[in-house]
């Protein structure tokens, strides 16, 4: 059982029409991801993946797509000397594919202006805290640093500077006395998993 706040409130089974067309971006586990697929075919969501990029060839996230039946898309930035254009070949394949809205799922690169003009208001993010607190990468081993007694994760609008966009929803985890990054990132991810769905519906009613 994990002790949670979860800010602010919302009816699960909302129904928007038509299906929002979703791409969803993701470097490595994929979690997020399948949480994501499995709301929307529990109709939690109203919404379709259309397709998932991923940047890391081994990313555990491409066998996640293949089990949903998700077209999966390696864009490996590796191959992209520049952010931008990486940026620009993901709005291309979001294009090609109808999407409407980017999620970032466990998404670890900077997102560029290139992205956000693509999908203006419409990129959003998921980060292990509560934002502002504990911004960039290892968010859970910076909360475990500081000695904070709540930590939890912030779903939010991506903007230029990282991790720092209007917050849409968010989820409070407690921190027990012999957490260790791996026990307190599984119970934050439990929340994740919860306002990912919940947050984008969230976004896409206003
Ligand atoms: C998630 O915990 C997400 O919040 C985090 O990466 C994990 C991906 O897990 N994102 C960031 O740290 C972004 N700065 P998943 O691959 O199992 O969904």
């Amino acid at each position: 059982m994990n002790n949670a706040l979860v800010s602010p409130s919302l009816n699960s089974n909302i129904k928007l029409d038509p299906p929002l067309q979703l791409g969803v971006m993701a470097s490595g586990s994929g979690t997020n991801f399948e949480a994501l697929a499995k709301a929307i075919a529990e109709n939690k969501l109203n919404a379709q993946v259309k397709v998932l990029i991923y940047n890391n060839p081994d990313a555990k996230v491409r066998s996640r797509a293949e089990k949903w039946q998700i077209p999966a898309i390696l864009i490996d930035h590796r191959q992209y000397k520049q952010r931008e254009a990486l940026d620009q070949k993901i709005v291309a394949t979001f294009q090609e594919y109808g999407v409407e809205w980017v999620i970032m799922a466990g998404w670890m690169r900077i997102a560029t202006q290139v992205l956000l003009d693509g999908f203006p208001d419409r990129v959003i993010n998921i980060h292990p805290s509560l934002l502002p607190s504990f911004k960039g990468i290892r968010a859970i081993e910076q909360a475990l640093a500081a000695g904070v007694k709540i930590t939890g994760c912030t779903v939010h609008k991506v903007s230029l500077a990282v991790d720092s966009g209007e917050i849409i929803m968010q989820a409070a985890v407690p921190i027990l006395p012999n957490d260790t990054p791996d026990t307190l990132h599984a119970r934050v991810q439990v929340q994740e998993h919860i306002i990912l769905p919940q947050a984008i519906a969230l976004a896409a009613e206003i």
